[in-house]
């Protein structure tokens, strides 16, 4: 219901983040609804931001991604945006400009921070004022990972089981500064990936024959990774998120055809991140659907773990990052200076 005054038009910030325990398959592929929970790290400097704007004269809704019209996922933006008309009983159109400040499509979660972007501009814009939960559900029908985004630090996406999502959405574990750990990420290739995550779990839940084993074994996961954040113990959460990224590599490796987002620089990374840690260093690695390692460090570590990547052959550039806060609207200040 309408309980806000509806601005007609509004601007909000999300950050990216990074799946510790991976989320890999779909039990409901038009909701978006995971067949595993999972568990991830919201960061600070990697973002989208996205201005939704009413128009009444529209006909249809439009959506620019930096600066270009009819991106691809127009049609999870348009489908979005009907489902908040619908609870907000509008029916106007709206224009959607949204920005990236790191590459689209590159395995670096920009359509998590982009959908829970989009979602807290949109509740602003309609004047719907949802509770961050209730982003968090329509974020994830947007792209299953942006449930996560709406909220910052370390974050649990539940899977849930009712049938139409209002138990699929995630809450926050711990906040940012309980447990201030710092990423840096080896890219290694700036390209949009050609199997994307939605067509690359779809392959995977239907050919694989590791596919129920992987399911099965995600609770046991999550509740190690849910202890060691409570715990702040970093070898142990180290050891649960490598075994989760490698195994949701492994999985969709055995995928008929396989789905193969590491390259020669990936694997390099790994053994990188692996002989830092052996010589002490405290760093484990993390990799989404496409080649680029982010490396999570204990505070303190990351200028060590970016020096030892930088030299990896094949690396075109690093990026760094801590953990930061939830998706949040831009006030007016702010908006004219983005
Ligand atoms: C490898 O959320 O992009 O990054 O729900 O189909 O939009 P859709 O997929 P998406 O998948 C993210 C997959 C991952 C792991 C993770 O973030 O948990």
């Amino acid at each position: 219901m309408n309980t806000q005054s509806n601005p007609g038009r509004a601007q909000a910030v999300a950050f990216a983040n990074f799946a510790l325990i991976k989320y890999w398959g779909k039990r409901d592929a038009q909701l978006n609804l995971p067949d595993v929970g999972s568990i991830s790290i919201t960061l600070d400097t990697l973002w989208t931001r996205t201005r939704v704007e009413l128009d009444p004269t529209l006909e249809h809704d439009l959506f620019e991604l930096d600066g270009q019209a009819g991106a691809p996922g127009s049609a999870r933006v348009v489908a979005l945006l009907e489902r908040m008309r619908e609870i907000g009983g509008s029916r106007v159109r709206a224009h959607v400009h949204s920005r990236n400040n790191f590459p689209t499509g590159a395995g670096l979660a920009s359509s998590a921070s982009g959908f829970a972007a989009l979602v807290t501009a949109a509740d602003r814009a309609y004047g719907l004022g949802l509770t961050p939960t209730r982003r968090s559900e329509l974020a994830r029908i947007g792209s299953g990972s942006a449930a996560r985004s709406i909220f910052g630090g370390y974050v649990e996406m539940h899977r849930g089981n009712r049938s139409d999502g209002s138990d699929s959405i995630a809450e926050p574990l711990a906040a940012a500064d309980d447990w201030p750990l710092e990423v840096v990420i080896a890219v290694s290739d700036r390209s949009r990936k050609s199997v994307g995550s939605t067509e690359g779990m779809q392959r995977t839940s239907q050919t694989s024959p590791f596919y129920a084993a992987w399911v099965s074994n995600q609770p046991a996961d999550l509740a190690l990774a849910r202890e060691a954040i409570a715990a702040r113990d970093f070898d142990a959460l180290a050891d649960v998120s490598e075994a989760s990224a490698l195994a949701m590599h492994g999985l969709a490796m055995s995928a008929r055809p396989g789905l193969l987002y590491f390259n020669a620089t990936t694997m390099e990374c790994l053994h990188t991140v692996r002989q830092l840690r052996a010589d002490g260093v405290p760093v484990f690695f993390t990799v989404d659907a496409g080649p680029q390692v982010k490396a999570i460090c204990a505070p303190g570590s990351a200028d060590a773990v970016a020096a030892a990547l930088r030299e990896v052959r094949g690396v075109t550039e690093i990026l760094r990052a801590g953990l930061g806060g939830g998706a949040a609207c831009l006030d007016k200040q702010a908006r004219s200076s983005a």
